[in-house]
């Protein structure tokens, strides 16, 4: 049973192929534990898409070596898109690394530290060769992305989200709460993104396969599922076209964007995203909340919007980043929408569904960005109801072709200027649609326990967090603190933050995992506050 600790940087979809990994290496007998120190194999989960997250693991990574020079016998890998960024560059850099995994090649992981495993017994014994690269590292390579349909059909990384564990306890504190992904991969290169590189080419998932896995989740206890997909809607399966396996649909390549603008053909079968989420709606009565991240704002038709106000559990909450409000950066972007097509599409979703949250993403400081570009920028923000964006700045990455094109001239003092001032703006938006939801009745899903110091005002508690984006916490003076104060914490629907102050840790406790409406009283940039209708705990666990 060795000992394995694995940390998680980044997205989502990194926190569920971590989730995967564990329940693969748990099911093959490793036994997980919660600190570096007392573990034999450790594994970061790393990513790439921001320098800050790399160098934050690289300063992890640089810990571990000092342990193994010193000469402790460690298992050290680093997985995830670091690993397919750098590929054997990062061994020749760090070579107290002993193994290597690409994102797409996860699957091969219990056989990449067996191999070390094996070789370091060896070495014990003096009787052993290095072990070869190959025989360390599973990459897509960048070249090669598994992108042909053949390697789409026979993609290995499905048995891995197949293989999922379906144990509720090894999803630790989320346990009512799981992704499940509907596509890998992107093709849409954005010239300042990585994804493309790190995760390959958009291979969509037979519908089959995801509904199935959602039952399973269900069937543990899980009430709420996101979809994971890097443009969610976007999904598309064609039945009929992919290559089976063992007589079942098999993992399919994207379609084109053309396939977005015209009607499928007569006589194809398609899965159209709006279809997949009626599906599940449909066929799970049981799932009390499905969402999706994170939606590309063009292409989102009618067709979803339609599905989402029809079906009552599935979550009015678009996370449909803009990245900037400026049409001269959109193009520089390859964003491929301009700021009025964005607006017609935020606008379309919010009068179509009015209790509708938006949320997105903004990068300030792309190349050649200037005041003028960051104004219209501001002004989008200004404009719409946004409930939060993540706020970026600028990272150049190698291998993007911003990176290999355009100057990075927007100095950092500008790009932290810019960042805070949008914050600012966002941090007043956020206030405006929060306050909005005062004298509303909302269900809330209660999943955490939060004793935090008593606060004049109460604490700003969990954001959907980001590496690297910069966010209003830990902004409350020394001075405003007394206390300490127990709170359950939750979301409503649309993903607005609710925080409950309760009167002890285990009335807090027994909130969790478990939905009850309640009337907003008040409200903050960052999170609701009310009280519970009457003693209506409308779902046990
Ligand atoms: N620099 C800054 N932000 C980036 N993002 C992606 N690539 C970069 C980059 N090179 C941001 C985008 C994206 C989010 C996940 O990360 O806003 O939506
Ligand atoms: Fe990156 Fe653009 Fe794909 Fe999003 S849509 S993952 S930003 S390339």
């Amino acid at each position: 049973m060795l000992p394995v600790y694995l940390e998680t940087f980044g997205c989502q979809m990194n926190e569920l192929d971590s989730e995967l990994v564990h329940g693969q290496l748990t099911a093959l007998g490793y036994r997980f534990v919660d600190t570096p120190e007392h573990a034999a194999v450790i594994l970061y989960n790393t990513c790439s898409v921001r320098e800050q997250a790399e160098q934050k693991a690289y300063s992890r990574i640089g810990i571990i070596s000092a342990r193994k020079r010193a000469g402790e016998r460690l298992i050290l890998g680093v997985i995830g898109c670091m690993a397919e960024r750098d590929g054997i560059d990062l061994f020749r850099r760090h070579p107290q690394v002993d193994l290597m995994c690409g994102p797409g090649e996860l699957d091969r992981l219990p056989q990449l530290i067996d191999n070390v495993r094996r070789t370091q017994q060896a070495q014990n014994a003096e009787f052993a060769e290095p072990l070869a690269i190959a025989d360390r590292t599973a990459l897509a390579g960048n070249r090669s992305r598994r992108s042909t349909t053949l390697s789409a059909a026979q993609d290995d990384l499905e048995s891995l989200d197949l293989s999922r564990a379906f144990d509720p306890g090894a999803r630790g504190a989320k346990k009512y709460s799981a992704y499940v992904r509907i596509t890998r991969g992107c093709n849409k290169f954005c010239t300042y993104c990585v994804v493309p590189n790190t995760r390959g080419a958009e291979i969509h998932r037979p519908p089959d396969h995801i509904v199935d896995e959602c039952k399973r989740l269900v069937d543990a206890g899980v009430l709420e599922i996101t979809l994971l997909g890097q443009t969610v809607n976007h999904y598309r399966y064609q039945h009929g076209s992919a290559l089976t396996v063992a007589g079942r649909e098999a993992p399919q390549v994207g379609p084109g964007l053309s396939a977005f603008r015209t009607a499928p053909r007569a006589g194809v079968r398609c899965t159209t995203f709006a279809d997949l989420l009626r599906r599940i709606h449909e066929e799970l009565p049981a799932l009390k909340r499905l969402r999706f991240i994170t939606s590309y704002p063009r292409d989102f038709g009618n067709d979803i919007l339609t599905v989402l106000r029809d079906s009552p559990r599935i979550c009015r909450y678009l996370h449909a980043p803009a990245q900037s409000g400026s049409d001269r950066i959109l193009r520089l972007m390859n964003r491929g929408y301009t700021v009025g097509e964005y607006l017609d599409f935020a606008n379309r979703a919010t009068s179509m569904l009015p209790d509708l949250c938006l949320a997105g993403d903004f990068i300030v400081g792309f190349p050649s960005e200037t005041d003028a570009d960051f104004q219209e920028t501001c002004a989008l923000v200004k404009r719409l109801p946004f409930k939060n964006n993540f706020i970026f700045k600028y990272s150049p990455r190698p291998g993007t072709a911003a990176f290999d094109r355009l100057k990075d001239d927007v100095p950092d003092a500008v790009k932290r200027f810019r960042n805070n001032q949008l914050l600012a703006i966002q941090s007043e938006v956020s206030r405006a649609t929060h306050a909005s939801w005062i004298g509303k009745r909302v269900e809330v899903l209660f999943d955490e326990v939060r004793e935090m110091q008593k606060l004049k005002t109460p604490a700003p508690t969990t954001q959907l967090t980001i590496e690297g984006a910069e966010s209003f916490r830990n902004q409350t003076p020394e001075s405003n603190r007394s206390l300490r104060s127990v709170q359950c914490i939750g979301r409503t629907p649309g993903d607005l933050i609710f925080s409950m102050e309760c009167d002890s840790l285990q009335i807090a406790a027994a909130f969790v995992g478990k939905t009850a409406y309640v009337d907003i009283t008040s409200a903050s940039p960052l999170f609701l506050t009310g009280t519970l209708t009457g003693s209506n705990l409308a779902s046990s666990h």
